[in-house]
Formats: structure tokens, sequence, C-alpha cells
């Protein structure tokens, strides 16, 4: 057997063939009853797709990096749990292309932020974050008070929907009329509301004359985390 051995082992050629057989071995075994499972990530309980709102808000914090100095993902660490909440599932950030999990951390985890703060002191803290937390060194968006583009918000669906986010021809259809009705307390929320469980509607930076970027952003900020119930879920009802 020994003896054997050193014929591979002075034998370069005949060693890689060999050595490449046994990782294909290896890998095919780890990798071909994945095929056989319609999903890696485990459904959970509560988890939707972003209203057109949110998504828009996703996408200026995408635009502004804001991932440079927040990371989205509570460890299951118990001083992590401590400070933030429950550790983050798969599923929740599973509508999420490209996910924000980052893993800088200049400023706090936010992957749990949503309901943390009102939306006064949200549109407060991102105008200029000193004026609510004095010895803050995040920059102010004040420019985020300018109008929100949306005209081609159905797209963004429509793209999210090529990469498997369940948007319906419904929800495509009524994108621009779901945002607009999220901004606005006094709309008609109803349809909204239908197609996005739980969608909280409000004129998220307090000035009823437009749709800034800051109400995409502070919807967004405000559905961090807000998905699941945890108060109800165990391991049993959690999943759908
Ligand atoms: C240069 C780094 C930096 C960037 C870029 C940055 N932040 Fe921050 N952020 C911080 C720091 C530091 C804090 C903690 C102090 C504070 O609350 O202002 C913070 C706090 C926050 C908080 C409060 C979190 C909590 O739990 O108290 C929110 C929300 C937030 N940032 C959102 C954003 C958003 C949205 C963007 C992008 C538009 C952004 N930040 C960009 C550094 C940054």
């Amino acid at each position: 057997m020994w003896l054997k051995h050193s014929t591979i082992e002075t034998r370069i050629p005949l060693m890689m063939a060999l050595t490449l057989v046994t990782v294909s071995i290896g890998g095919l075994v780890e990798i071909v009853p994945l095929f056989t499972i319609e999903t890696t990530i485990e459904r959970v309980q509560g988890v939707r797709p972003y209203t057109p709102l949110e998504l828009a808000g996703r996408a200026i914090y995408i635009r502004e990096g804001c991932y440079t100095c927040h990371s989205q993902q509570i460890r299951p660490f118990r001083d992590e749990v401590e400070r933030y909440g429950h550790y983050s599932l798969a599923a929740e950030s599973m509508y999420d292309h490209p996910f924000q999990w980052g893993s800088k951390r200049t400023g706090p985890d936010l992957a749990r932020v949503g309901g943390k703060y009102s939306n006064e002191w949200h549109a407060a803290h991102l105008i200029n974050p000193r004026s609510v937390v004095p010895e803050s060194i995040m920059p102010g968006y004040g420019f985020m008070q300018r109008e929100l583009g949306y005209a081609d918000i159905s797209d963004h669906l429509k793209a999210n929907r090529a990469v498997g986010v369940p948007y319906n021809d419904e929800m495509v259809k009524n994108a621009v009329a779901d945002l607009e009705a999220q901004a606005n307390p006094e709309a008609d929320s109803k349809g909204l509301e239908a197609r996005y469980p739980k969608a909280r509607v409000a004129d998220f930076d307090g000035d009823t004359r437009k749709i800034s970027e800051l109400d995409a952003l502070i919807a967004y900020l405000q559905v961090l985390g807000t998905m699941v119930d945890f108060k109800t879920a165990t391991p049993e009802n959690l999943r759908q």
C-alpha cells in the first residue's frame, strides 16, 4: 500500500488527476443534493417584498453608500442580540437584491432599526444628525428634502421580479399609485395594504407638499427588521 502511494507521489500528473477526481466527488456530494430542494432559505411568516416606496428608499440607501458605515446583519452572539435584538434570519433579506449585510460598523447596525425611532426623529437625524445626537459623526443629508423621482418605479419592481422577488402583475401595474398612497395618510391605501400586509402609511418627512427622497428612505428604514413578529414567534410557527 505505502509503496503504491510512492508511485502516485512521484508522478505529478497522475497525482493531479487523482486529486481532481477526489475533489470532484467531494464537491458533487455537497452540491448535488441542493438541486433537489426548491430553496436553501427557510421561508418565514411575515416576510414580504418591499412596497414601491420602501424599494425607492432602498435604492437611495444604496446610492448614498449608507452600507459603508452601517451593517444590516445581527450576528447570533449575546452582545449583538442584547444591543440590537433577535439575530437576523436569512429569510429577512431574501428579497434584497443585492443584500445590505455589510461588514463596516462606523455607525450602529440597522437590521432592526424599524420602529425604534419616530418618523420625525429620522427626518431630523437625516437632515442634520447633530440636531438629535450631538456627538454624531454621520454626514447630513439635507438635500434629500428634494422631490423623489419615481416615474420608473414599476421598472424597479420588474427588475426585482426578474431575479425572483414575487411581484405580481397587479403590483407592477399599481406601483406608482401604491407609492403615492403610502406617503399620504389621507389617501385610500386599501389596495396597498392588501398587496403589502402591514405597510406603514405616513407622511414620513412631515412635509405634505411633496413626496421627497426622505419619505422613501424613512419608509425603508422603518420597515427594517419589523416583518417577522418575534414576540409571538416560536421555531414551529415561524415557518410558513
Ligand atoms: C460616515 C459614516 C456614516 C454614513 C455614511 C452614514 N451613517 Fe448613519 N450613523 C453613523 C454614526 C456614527 C451613527 C451613530 C450616531 C448617530 O446616531 O448619529 C449613525 C446613526 C444612524 C442611525 C441611527 C441608528 C440607531 O440605532 O441609533 C440611522 C437610522 C442611520 N445612521 C441611517 C443612515 C442612513 C440611512 C445613511 C445613508 C443615507 C447613513 N446612516 C449614512 C455613521 C454613518
